[in-house]
């Protein structure tokens, strides 16, 4: 049911969405979804992080180790939820490669697989990072176990800080198994991690500290060849005042007379107190654009296609969601 249009991203199957914490990474790996679903894709829209993020966005129950319905798109696909827990993916894992049904459970009984997850380091990513790579992989391959398959899959990953040692984990596995099955997927995870078939995208605000982050994010990326894809700008504002006023306004210079004028003719109050309030809160606000100014220019520099995206006045809720879906399709992001 392809409209046609082409998108920034053809090609892409795997959309990783990372960011400094708080920016909107979320809200942005959900919106990414519903945005690819509407050309009728089927999109997995996976977290790692435990939070259950997903099932309180989209307002539906805690999400269980198995995908589901998170939104059915009008005129278009749908998209899909998976909370990826890294025990659970080691008992998958064990039963698909071991056959170890019952033995699975009964060495999660004894601890074994809350030791392995918990205590030896990186397994937790290597488990995680192994089924969006199997669910990404299903495409093309005969419907075994029933499984859906997607078109695309969208994954809300860790922070920025984390995000390239989280990518990145299965080449450390490669140089320790040297040959066999665990190596072999090692490389192929890598494999796909590093093709254009997968794009990170960083989410930030206008502030310094997150397009810091960012930019530091990306030269990690870019050290450990992984495809970086765009720059997402979340809460951005766009000033009513021109750049002529805001100067004005910067500098204390707007005309009261006319301001007074304008109050007037709204039929609202004008006296002194509320007017200098008003002028003031101009300063401010144009004061706070320059700072953002400066900020859109320094996330220019860093030379990645970018998209911006409102901050919604009633909160992130379905609703807000398919705005923000709107606005990225308008952007060309999906
Ligand atoms: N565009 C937006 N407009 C309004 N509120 C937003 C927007 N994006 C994110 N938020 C709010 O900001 C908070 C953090 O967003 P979230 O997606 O959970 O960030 P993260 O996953 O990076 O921690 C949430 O309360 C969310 O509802
Ligand atoms: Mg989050």
């Amino acid at each position: 049911m392809s409209t046609g249009r082409e998108s920034d991203w053809e090609g892409v199957r795997l959309h990783i969405v990372s960011g400094k914490g708080g920016t909107g990474k979320t809200t942005v790996a959900a919106s990414l979804a519903l945005a690819l679903a509407a050309d009728g894709h089927k999109v997995l829209l996976c977290e790692v992080e435990g939070r259950q993020g997903l099932a309180r966005l989209f307002d539906v129950p805690q999400l269980p180790y198995q995908e589901s319905r998170l939104a059915t798109v009008p005129d278009g696909g749908e998209v899909y939820g998976l909370a990826i827990d890294a025990e659970a993916a080691l008992l998958e894992y064990l039963e698909l490669y071991y056959r170890l049904g019952r033995a699975g459970r009964a060495l999660e009984k004894v601890g074994a697989i809350d030791f392995a997850t918990t205590i030896a380091p990186g397994v937790r990513d290597v488990l995680l990072t192994g089924k969006v790579y199997e669910a990404v992989g299903r495409q093309g391959k005969p419907r075994a176990r029933d499984r859906i398959v997607y078109d695309v899959v969208v994954l809300d990953a860790p922070p920025t800080g984390r995000i390239a040692r989280f990518l990145n984990v299965n080449a450390g596995v490669a140089d320790i198994a040297r040959v066999g099955p665990i190596r072999h997927q090692a490389d192929s995870i890598m494999a796909l991690m590093r093709s254009p078939q997968t794009a990170v995208h960083l989410v930030t605000l206008l502030e310094e500290m997150p397009v810091q982050e960012t930019s530091d994010g990306i030269a990690e990326l870019r050290e450990a060849r992984i495809p970086i894809g765009s720059i997402v700008v979340n809460l951005a504002r766009r000033s009513p005042l021109d750049p002529a006023g805001l100067r004005k306004a910067a500098s204390g210079k707007l005309s009261r007379a006319q301001l007074v004028a304008a109050l007037t003719s709204s039929g609202l109050a004008c006296d002194a107190a509320t007017v200098d309030g008003l002028l003031a809160e101009a300063a401010e606000h144009a004061v706070r654009v320059a700072l953002e100014d400066t900020q859109r220019k320094r996330v220019a520099e860093l030379g990645r296609p970018t998209y911006e995206l409102s901050r919604l006045t009633d909160g992130v809720d379905l609703g807000g969601l398919y705005e923000l879906a709107a606005e990225l399709r308008e952007q060309g992001m999906a």
